[in-house]
């Protein structure tokens, strides 16, 4: 090949590789495979080698790293790398947009995930990634450019040959901080403690290859120069960046008008966070419209056009003294976290979940371990961390049982699932929480059957299926005789497994348990389908074509009815007068309930909080375990918790034990 000819097929080795990065890394859409890939990108290595006078720092081939630094350059920010007023309350959030109306400026936003790394600004000259800097104080930053270079979705090159300049943040993935844990524990490392902290410890590397072994990526999510560029908002910078080729969060960024819209993106963004595959903090609110930015200004620290709002986490320290496993109806196993007993928001914790084996791994929990525990939601126990650093070396490693722990049959793992599963559909442990299901609140709701008592009939041999439930009647006389029972109560608990069988399908079929089938899907099918046999007579095809079923739900549903044991069990239950149809919509309305809102706290003389959720449920009320703004009435009962201060903060209406006495007996 003459020297043309190869410089030729050089760029166009580099474009093709640089466009598959770009579609693997950035469109998550990869048009290589990862074996043509490597057999061009070793073509491309071994040209290079042979022709170092086409050396470029752009190749893709140095996206592997291997350069070596020998100090960190300082740079001078043209426009100052400002950081965020963080806000920690959705009042604050309110009182910013206050302050912007107040303005007379656009109040339109864009919402975006506040994400937990480290910020960098990318310099582009002519489209050519030229040198890339960290924050630093602000003004002086370092240059990481060797670093930034291997990171795949940072970009080489632009889609338009233009200067600019853009920032983002640099961060590690969950996944990756996990193997990378993984690793240094096998070679007696010290652990990273967090994605910031590993994403920051990879980029201060002056051997670019330890950053490029680390996976880190990016998200990119402002742009200093708009006016440059001829771009009036916020949304269409965002837009002009994707296009020139960067990785920016489309599917995160919402434009939103309005407190409610913004309350809304916090709430959905608050639940989301666990799942997503890196970390966020918070959530940064900034101004649209590139004019009112302007307006707004800056103070000397801050722009006056956006905030963050960092996610609250009131995180507690304890012992984990040990992990301990249950079996789920279905017969997913839990590790559990059993703690040095915690207060936590006002509250006792003894227990968290920890989901499943690869969580426990990726937090790198030991026994022993002190973790940090917080409430997530407000309600749920989580554990936040351990504390590495305050490990004595007498931990114990943890280790994922192999055998149910209550029946001893081995468990099992699904493809590309996380959970193990007991299999064995007599599993003990299986059977009563199937029980415990039937007769819960949102499934069959029979008053007097709840989970301890369930456990102990279970053991005492009343009920070990769920048709056994129906026949108690027949141990009337044994029933009187257990302690805590007489004739009266066992009467009311008979008479509420009679009503029972009168419910609509659709908390039958909620409490079959049917893997994946929650509470409103069973509404929504029973009132697609009318009754139990509908179901029993349709194909997959008709389950799969319901919209919010997707393949998975509808193979369930389809598997769940063509099971025999499970045909039997519904003649069974049929036979017995338990009602298989939709009953339709409840009729019952009242004025001071239907449609709002209700959160209890501290309990009733008069009633328990399943029963009184119950009943504002059956007249079109809403119940909710947290107070927020969206929250009508807050019913207080004795010894109140938290809620209690917070409702009378936000000013929400207070129904004492003697108001909501008053209602429910006029009902
Ligand atoms: S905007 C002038 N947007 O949070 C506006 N920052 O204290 C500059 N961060 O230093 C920042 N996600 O490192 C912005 N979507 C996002 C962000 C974000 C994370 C970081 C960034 C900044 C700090 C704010």
């Amino acid at each position: 090949m003459k020297n043309k000819e190869i410089q030729e097929r050089i760029e166009y080795l580099r474009k093709l590789l640089n466009d598959a990065n770009y579609e693997y890394y950035v469109l998550d859409h990869p048009t290589l495979t990862d074996q043509e890939f490597d057999k061009y990108l070793r073509e491309l290595e071994v040209l290079e080698n042979n022709h170092p006078e086409f050396d470029s720092p752009l190749s893709p081939t140095k996206k592997v790293g291997g350069e070596v630094i020998d100090r960190f350059r300082k740079v001078r920010h043209k426009i100052p790398m400002l950081s965020l007023p963080d806000v920690f309350s959705v009042e604050e959030i309110e009182e910013f947009d206050t302050r912007i109306v107040k303005e007379n400026v656009d109040p339109t936003y864009v919402c975006e995930y506040k994400i937990d790394g480290l910020s960098v600004s990318l310099h582009y000259e002519k489209g050519a990634l030229v040198f890339a800097a960290t924050r630093g104080d602000g003004v002086v930053g370092e240059d990481i450019t060797h670093n930034v270079r291997t990171i795949k979705s940072v970009p080489f090159t632009l889609k338009k040959p233009i200067d600019i300049e853009v920032r983002g943040e640099i961060y590690m993935p969950k996944k990756v901080l996990l193997e990378l844990n993984e690793k240094r524990a096998k070679e007696n490392l010290p652990l990273l403690q967090n994605v910031r902290n590993a994403a920051a410890g990879s980029i201060r590397q002056l051997d670019s290859r330890v950053a490029a072994e680390r996976k880190l990526d990016t998200w990119i999510y402002h742009l200093p120069n708009p006016e440059d560029y001829g771009i009036e908002t916020h949304a269409e910078a965002l837009q002009f960046m994707k296009d020139l080729g960067f990785k920016v969060n489309e599917k995160a960024n919402r434009v939103v008008t309005g407190i409610q819209e913004i309350e809304e993106y916090v709430q959905e963004t608050t639940e989301k966070r666990k799942d997503l595959p890196y970390e966020i903090d918070g959530i940064v609110i900034k101004v649209n419209r590139l004019d009112s930015q302007k307006k707004l200004g800056f103070t000397s620290k801050y722009p006056k056009w956006a905030v963050a709002y960092k996610f609250p986490a009131e995180e507690v320290l304890t012992k984990l003294t040990d992990i301990v496993f249950t079996v789920g109806r279905t017969g997913r196993i839990t590790p559990n976290a059993v703690l040095e007993p915690v207060i936590v928001m006002g509250s006792t914790v003894k227990r968290a979940t920890l989901h499943n084996e690869d969580y426990v791994l990726s937090k790198s929990l030991k026994i022993g371990d002190i973790v940090s525990i917080r409430k997530a939601g407000d309600v749920i126990p989580e554990v936040v961390e351990a504390k590495f650093d305050r490990r004595t070396g007498n931990e114990k490693e943890f280790t994922m049982i192999t055998n149910c722990p209550i029946c001893g049959s081995v468990l099992e793992k699904k493809k590309d699932q996380v959970d193990h599963y007991c299999m064995n559909s007599l599993c003990p442990a299986r059977k009563v929480e199937s029980l415990i299901h039937f007769c819960s609140r949102k499934a069959m709701n029979i008053d007097g059957l709840g989970d301890e008592i369930v456990e102990d009939f279970f053991n005492l041999g009343f009920v070990k299926s769920i048709p056994d439930i129906y026949f108690l009647k027949e141990h009337r006389e044994d029933l009187i005789e257990l302690e805590g029972y007489g004739n009266k109560s066992v009467d009311n608990l008979l008479t509420a497994i009679l009503d029972s069988k009168l419910n609509s399908m659709e908390r039958l079929l909620f409490g079959l348990g049917i893997e994946g089938i929650g509470d409103k899907t069973a509404l929504l099918l029973s009132k697609l389908f009318k009754n139990v046999d509908a179901m029993l007579n349709a194909t997959y095809e008709d389950f799969k074509n319901i919209r919010d079923i997707g393949p998975t739900l509808a193979q369930n549903l389809y598997d769940y009815f063509h099971d025999v044991d499970h045909i039997a069990l519904i003649e069974e239950l049929k036979n017995i007068g338990v009602n298989m149809t939709y009953l339709g919509e409840p009729e019952k309305n009242h004025d001071l309930i239907s449609g709002r809102r209700f959160v209890l706290t501290g309990t009733l003389s008069f009633t328990d909080r399943d029963s009184l959720s119950t009943l504002l449920e059956s007249y079109g009320g809403l119940t909710s375990s947290s107070v927020s703004k969206k929250t009508d009435v807050v019913i207080v009962g004795d010894s109140p918790g938290s809620k209690y201060e917070k409702a009378l903060e936000l000013h929400i209406e207070i129904w004492d034990e003697e108001k909501v006495k008053s209602i429910v007996d006029g009902l």
